[in-house]
């Protein structure tokens, strides 16, 4: 054993792609950030045996040679967490971009660079909470506050977990940076400073009091995603779909719109220019608060892995994003991560696997594939948080999968959703007809329905049982579709010829949303409810008169209520123009204007006064 000396340095055996194999490791552990070579390239220890370490490499590693050390850090991976996160977009292993572009001058990353997450110098109004020298105080204990910018008014300052000791002293308002210390803690005779900033490993997710089951809804600004398969704030969602299905596109409309205080976007192993887009389009986006716009990247930080950069670092970029996200919410906010996507991490953990000559399972993908994908899931959800005073907050995942010719049997896809509680099918076949958001509604589903039936009841009673008699009414029009390419049109029955027409201006009107559109952007809620119930109303007359009146006698056939309510009818298909941007009040009015038209018209034409 006596040459298994613990030293600081280790030695390069084996290069092999992102994977280095170093002896001389013994003391090292696993997970243990390491500097590679001589330009010290950022990696993490994936596996010990004896005195050798197999080391996942974060970066490009041409160049590295049998011999160059390796040297151990002896902490893990983490991230620096304070202020100064929004609107900033770093790589996997949180280096902002920004910094390192006007450091070097260049559109690539050098190896090994170097820099901090946060700006160290700027400094910040810092506004203490009322905490008197003897206080104890504990990990997780707001302490004070700082405005990060006009959106993010108060990024709250937090003790880090695991801190516990009586106060010894406390700075008053003034302006610091992130490294001053602000508070100093008696820990058991040990005095600690703590200054606005902590380091957090990624690997580990940030403890919370407890974890509560959502109650919110997360509302998307999609149609068929909020009436149809809603995702409460915590909750866990899978986009899957093939390529040009609308993943994207989808991920990006919640970052805008979606009811998050904060959006943390994990771009991962997609094309570049994706990632390049979202940073052209969001600084020109803005929210409305109160009449006042802001911009939304004020919110936003994001995460840049694409497929250029490094295989190995999508890994951290997914643990990086979720830790930025677990900490916003430790603050008391809702917050969603999106992960985009996340079948190429699992593509980096399979060539990962691959050259640690690891037992591949199926489709070549490590055995542990399924427990990495549940361990990073189960950290989403809504919690009560550590420390004083009380606060819940919520990090909600969104996840796009994208499996290789959309066949949803693949291994990511089917670990995928044994984890997650909402599942938005992206089907290749509406997205060739142009049907976008491409969601199936016949594949999909969400398991929060009940639990939001009390949310949507109290916003507005015929919310739930429109969605319900909708989604039937798509159930019968598939079945209906089976029958008509069997044996014709005509055999159908009349109110089966009024599912088909009905079931028509769902799909076209009410679930199709062009998101390149001024009107259809996104769609507030009570749009949405808004044409649901108007939707359902003409149906549900039209109907009674086809079930009460005698189906063969022709004034009783659809195209007679066709002809006598063309009016109300055309105005269904024309209900998505009405602007997003009107108040929630006047689309209120609107839609209940329609509603009552519609009711007044089939009472006038049918006489049909029982009726409503
Ligand atoms: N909601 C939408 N509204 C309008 N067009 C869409 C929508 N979703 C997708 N598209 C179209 O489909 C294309 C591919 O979408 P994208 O999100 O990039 O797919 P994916 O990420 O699944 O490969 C987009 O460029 C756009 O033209
Ligand atoms: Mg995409």
């Amino acid at each position: 054993m006596k040459n298994l000396k613990e030293s600081r340095f280790g030695k390069i055996i084996k290069v092999s792609g992102p994977l280095v194999v170093a002896e001389n490791m013994a003391g090292a552990k696993m997970y243990e950030l390491v500097k590679i070579g001589f330009s010290k390239l950022v990696g993490e220890v994936i596996k010990l045996e004896k005195d050798c370490a197999s080391i996942q490499c974060y970066e490009d590693t041409s160049g590295l040679t049998i011999g160059d050390p390796v040297l151990k850090t002896g902490s893990p991976l983490s991230v620096q967490l304070g202020p100064g996160l929004f609107s900033q977009i770093f790589d996997g292993i949180q280096r902002p971009l920004k910094v390192i572009s006007e450091l070097s001058k260049n559109v690539y990353v050098p190896r090994g660079v170097d820099v901090p997450s946060l700006d160290l110098q700027r400094e910040w109004q810092y506004k203490p909470l009322d905490i008197k020298p003897g206080t104890v105080v504990q990990g997780g204990d707001v302490i004070g506050t700082v405005a990060e910018n006009d959106l993010f008014k108060e990024h709250r300052i937090l003790l880090p977990p695991g801190a516990k000791g009586k106060v010894v002293e406390a700075q008053p308002a003034g302006n610091y940076n992130v490294m001053t210390p602000i508070i100093e803690i008696d820990e058991n005779g040990t005095i600690k400073k703590y200054n606005m900033s902590h380091f957090w490993p990624v690997r580990i997710a940030r403890p919370c009091l407890e974890k509560l089951p959502g109650t919110e809804p997360l509302l998307t600004g999609e149609r068929v995603l909020d009436a149809l398969f809603p995702s409460v704030l915590g909750g866990t969602c899978a986009i899957p779909g093939a390529f040009g299905c609308g993943k994207t596109c989808i991920s990006q409309a919640l970052s805008k719109y979606s009811n998050s205080e904060a959006i943390v976007y994990v771009g991962c192993g997609e094309r570049g220019n994706e990632m390049a887009e979202v940073l052209k389009d969001f600084p020109q986006l803005y929210t409305e608060i109160k009449g006042i716009k802001y911009n939304i990247m004020q919110r936003t930080i994001l995460v840049a892995n694409t497929s250029n950069m490094p295989v190995a670092a999508r890994e951290a970029s997914i643990y990086t994003g979720i830790t930025l996200a677990e900490y916003i919410r430790d603050m008391g906010y809702n917050v969603s991560m999106m992960a985009d996507s996340t079948s190429r991490w699992a593509e980096a953990l399979r060539e990962i696997s691959g050259r640690l000559a690891e037992m591949p399972a199926d489709s070549g993908y490590p055995a542990y594939l399924a427990s990495k994908l549940s361990q990073f899931y189960e950290r989403a959800g809504k919690v009560t948080c550590l420390g004083s005073p009380s606060r819940k907050g919520s990090v909600s995942i969104v996840g796009a999968v994208s499996p290789p010719g959309g066949d949803f049997s693949d291994p990511v896809t089917v670990n995928t959703l044994y984890n997650v509680q909402v599942f938005w099918g992206l089907d290749k076949k509406l997205a060739q007809r142009t049907h976008f958001p491409s969601v199936n509604w016949l594949t999909s589903y969400s398991k929060y329905e009940n639990t939001l039936e009390n949310f949507f009841n109290k916003f507005d009673k015929e919310f739930v049982e429109c969605k319900n008699d909708i989604k039937k009414l798509l159930q019968e029009e598939d079945d209906l579709t089976e029958v008509v390419q069997l044996i014709g049109k005509d055999s159908l029955s009349e109110d089966q010829k009024l599912i088909l027409e009905i079931a028509k201006i769902i799909k076209n009107d009410f679930l199709q949303q062009n998101s390149f559109t001024e009107y259809d952007y996104t769609c507030p809620l009570e749009k949405t409810t808004g044409m649901m119930k108007c939707i359902m109303t003409y149906y549900h007359l039209a109907n009674k008169i086809l079930k009460e009146g005698n189906p063969y006698d022709n004034k009783k056939s659809f195209a007679y209520i066709y002809s006598k309510t063309k009016e109300e009818f055309i105005e269904l298909t024309q209900m998505k123009f009405i602007n997003p941007k009107k108040s929630k009040e006047e689309i209120t009015k609107l839609f209940a204007g329609q509603k009552k038209r519609i009711e007044e018209k089939f009472k006038d034409i049918f006489k049909f006064k029982q009726m409503i």
